[in-house]
């Protein structure tokens, strides 16, 4: 079972969160204290948003394995085999009862921006950005549902650009343009992290709907009801939803935005027309900030652990995989545990194959700390052998945002096998176990 109300979830908290009395701006202000806070750093919840009395802005969220375990309720060793067991079997949407969502109906023209703190993240960013919106449509003809998280600039007062670089929404964009026809959209903002890491999962054949993932990970089926002025399904408990158009035929330049990359990425994008905006009383604005803790949690958890059940299928001994932190998942580190060096290699062209994101992965034995880059340095300068133990992928496709990449739509991908091999490698110089417990309990006391 997960937390079934973001505001139980973070009320739940206690200490976990830090409530910040003093006045931020949405421009900049809030965007830094979420990106300096980084992973150890309790969850924000700003009381006081400048220029938006009634609003709050929360980040850092899940920022850590703890608080993303205690959203999933479970402990943070069991929360990749909790995530992956729950989300084998969908839990179908049902409809609501209560709509909290829609206790503010705004259908009038009011500028975006003046209802919203939309947040501005970075020196050069183009404008404010929505950066956790889950934009959901239903494919015309099937009804199939879209869900996605995809960066949204304010381009005007009733207007968003949109980046569709992912399926299954660059598809139904692309079928009903080619029809000349808008897509009908709802972005809802301020979700439980269960539907949030639901929109952002590789769906398979057995539950293609990220929505029924979406129940299963919280145990109950989410709650929907129909957007006010378009014909798709929203989450009755989010905070906000901002319901609209994709126009046909549309682009607009679109950026510079500061990516998860952490570098300005700009895109010819396509353009939404904004219908109706609906939220909660007193509502929670979601801060993600790109190149954030957050973001690392959110893709080691959709992502990270799902390569890591498909590579465990593939070759024997792999233990362990984690996504280096602020590379947006272009680099992995994972361990293995008495691996050949010619099952490495398989592992390595397998990983690098299995991912578009993915440009480098570093493999190692399982008595390094895969989170703890020192140790994987160490790895590294010890055991790799740069001549016989790197693979070179050239002519790959190279992701979207991958700055180095930059249009050619080249790219190419490293591997490094950074275990000992059979034979000789280096031996970790350990500390002796009762002499370690005696360090840390002390470390421990001189900490407090
Ligand atoms: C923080 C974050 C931001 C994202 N922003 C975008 C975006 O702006 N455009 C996009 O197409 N995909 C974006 N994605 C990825 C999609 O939401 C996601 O990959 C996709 O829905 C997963 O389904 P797929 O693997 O079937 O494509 C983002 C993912 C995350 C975690």
């Amino acid at each position: 079972m997960a937390w079934r109300d973001l505001r139980a979830l973070i009320d739940g908290l206690g200490s976990g969160v830090r409530r910040v009395s003093e006045r931020f701006s949405p421009r900049f202000e809030i965007a830094a204290a979420l990106r300096e806070a980084r992973a150890d750093a309790p969850a924000l919840l700003f009381d006081s948003v400048e220029g938006y009395p009634g609003w709050r802005v929360y980040g850092n969220l899940i920022a850590n394995r703890q608080r993303l375990a205690q959203a999933f309720e479970t402990t943070p060793d069991r929360l990749a085999e909790t995530y992956l067991q729950r989300r084998q079997q969908g839990i179908d949407p049902v409809g609501a009862t209560q709509v909290p969502v829609k206790d503010v109906v705004v259908t009038h023209d009011d500028d975006l921006t003046g209802l919203l703190p939309i947040l501005t993240h970075h020196e050069l960013d183009a404008a404010p950005y929505i950066t956790t919106g889950v934009v959901l449509c239903s494919e015309p003809g099937t009804g199939r549902r879209g869900m996605g998280i995809h960066r949204m600039q304010v381009h005007g007062p009733r207007r968003l650009g949109l980046f569709l670089a992912n399926p299954p929404l660059t598809l139904f964009h692309a079928a009903a343009e080619a029809r000349g026809e808008p897509l009908e959209v709802a972005i809802a903002l301020g979700l439980e992290p269960a539907i949030v890491v639901a929109s952002v999962c590789k769906v398979g054949p057995l539950v293609p709907d990220k929505m029924a993932i979406a129940g299963a990970l919280r145990g109950e089926p989410v709650p929907l009801i129909r957007a006010e002025t378009v014909d798709v399904m929203v989450p009755a408990r989010a905070e906000i939803v901002i319901e609209g158009r994709v126009l046909p035929g549309v682009r607009q330049h679109e950026g510079p935005f500061g990516e998860n990359t952490g570098a300005y990425f700009s895109n010819e994008s396509a353009v939404i027309e904004v219908t109706a905006v609906t939220h909660r009383r007193e509502p929670l604005y979601p801060g993600l900030t790109p190149w954030a803790a957050d973001v690392d949690m959110l893709l080691w958890l959709a992502a990270g652990t799902e390569m890591l059940r498909q590579l465990r299928e593939h070759v024997a001994g792999v233990a362990d995989l984690e996504i280096a932190s602020g590379t947006a998942g272009f680099s992995m580190v994972i361990a293995v545990s008495g691996s050949s060096r010619s099952e490495v290699r398989r592992l390595i062209q397998l990983a690098l194959a299995f991912d578009k994101r993915l440009k480098s992965v570093t493999v190692v034995d399982d008595d390094v700390d895969i989170r703890n880059p020192r140790e994987v340095a160490w790895a590294m300068a010890t055991r790799h052998r740069p001549a016989h133990d790197t693979i070179i992928i050239a002519g790959t496709d190279a992701y979207v945002i991958d700055p180095s990449a930059s249009g050619a739509g080249q790219g190419s991908k490293i591997g490094f096998d950074a275990t000992r091999g059979e034979g000789s490698g280096a031996e970790k110089a350990r500390l002796e176990p009762a002499a370690l417990a005696k360090a840390r309990a002390l470390l421990g006391e001189l900490m407090i």
